[in-house]
């Protein structure tokens, strides 16, 4: 196997964990242990202290699936996977995909989501979005179809762009593909992250018999310290391939994780209704940001999610802007590069309590910029 390396993620490994700041962390702050179990039941209390730490269950925790499923229509817990989501994502490709395949995609995207596919050997087409307002078109989409065509790689809310759709073009897209007999593979890790008027989208497993939903609790939750996603299919014959595979990397799920999960996804709103509100606050403060530095930003509000991706009108490449910023700062900003993004943009993450402080630092930058 021969794979690129994945360039956010070591970007993130060079900066995160000694930058003083983060502005474009894509994951809302993570809650403490201590609050999660302060929103358990007595019976969870008891499956948390009494658990044992030996394997567990290769699917996922019978009780968490069967948590799971309230998300979801129509599905039992057999319709369910749970795993870390990248593992997840790597099986998947690796289970439906051989060389031959053509594969389209979103992008700019996450990039563990194309450039496995391109790990396979598979030619890939690239779904992009209008930069004047990150509007995806379902018409532009159809047009990248070829007779190969095996799967379609969707992900809304949109990492970076903040881009979402409405259900009419989600159900153009599941049209298109139910027409040509195509998988869709939909990254939904930002689920339920409404940050605007936007109406909620179904997950694609619930509208369509080919479509992998993908979910998980790092971002929407913030809990991406527990490594925890999951899949959901109606094709059951698929979700055996996947799992079958499984058992050469991680086999099972650790099992303290699964208990926080399982109280987590029991009680979303603890999670999600704070993270929201962050995120909502933190685009308001961002705004005003702009407005004073507007001949320097370009900036689209979120429709979902808690990522923006921010155009900069500058001279340096946006990596040598960056790379100043977090030498002279200690914030540490992304950039277009590390989604290989033509234009200079830096992507902006709205979910950490100390927003307001990284702007006011970001100001006194921009001033002697
Ligand atoms: C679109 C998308 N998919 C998947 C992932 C991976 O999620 P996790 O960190 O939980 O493995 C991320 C993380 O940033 C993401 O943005």
């Amino acid at each position: 196997m021969n794979i690129k390396e994945f360039k956010l993620e070591r970007y993130f490994a060079k900066h995160e964990f000694t930058a003083k700041y983060l502005l474009s962390s894509s994951d809302c702050d993570g809650f403490a242990l201590k609050d999660i179990l302060s929103y358990a039941s007595k019976n969870e209390i008891k499956l948390w202290e009494d658990l044992k730490l030996g394997y567990t269950e290769s699917e996922g925790s019978s009780l968490l699936r069967d948590s799971i499923c309230k998300y979801y229509k129509n599905v039992t817990k057999e319709n369910i996977l749970v795993a870390s989501p990248g593992e997840l994502n790597f099986i998947a490709m690796n289970i439906l995909l051989t060389p031959s395949d053509h594969v389209i995609s979103v992008s700019p995207s996450y990039q563990s989501l194309y450039e496995i596919v391109k790990s396979i050997g598979c030619e890939i087409s690239y779904w992009k979005p209008e930069p004047s307002n990150w509007y995806f078109d379902p018409e532009q989409l159809e047009k990248l179809i070829k007779k190969n065509t095996k799967l379609i790689l969707i992900n809304f809310p949109h990492n970076p762009t903040g881009s979402y759709l409405t259900i009419e073009e989600l159900n153009k897209i599941v049209e298109i593909a139910r027409r040509n007999n195509i998988y869709i593979f939909s990254d939904e890790m930002y689920h339920k992250l409404m940050i605007s008027n936007s109406k909620e989208l179904p997950p694609i497993s619930d509208i369509y018999e080919k479509g992998i939903s993908l979910w998980g609790t790092s971002k929407s939750f913030g809990l991406a310290g527990l490594r925890t996603g999951w899949i959901v299919s109606q094709d059951k014959k698929l979700l055996k391939s996947i799992l079958a595979f499984k058992d050469y990397l991680s086999i099972c799920n650790s099992a303290t994780s699964e208990i926080l999960t399982l109280i987590a996804v029991n009680n979303i709103e603890k999670f999600l209704n704070p993270n929201i509100e962050k995120i909502r606050r933190n685009i308001l403060h961002f705004s005003e940001f702009v407005n004073k530095h507007n001949h320097f930003f370009e900036f689209i509000p979120p429709k979902a999610g808690s990522t923006a991706f921010v155009k900069l009108n500058i001279t340096d490449t946006s990596l040598q802007f960056c790379n100043m910023l977090v030498e002279k700062t200690g914030i540490m900003a992304l950039p277009s590069e590390m989604f290989e993004y033509k234009g200079k943009y830096i992507r902006i993450g709205f979910g950490r309590e100390n927003f307001p402080k990284i702007l006011n630092e970001f100001d006194c930058f921009l001033n002697t910029y």
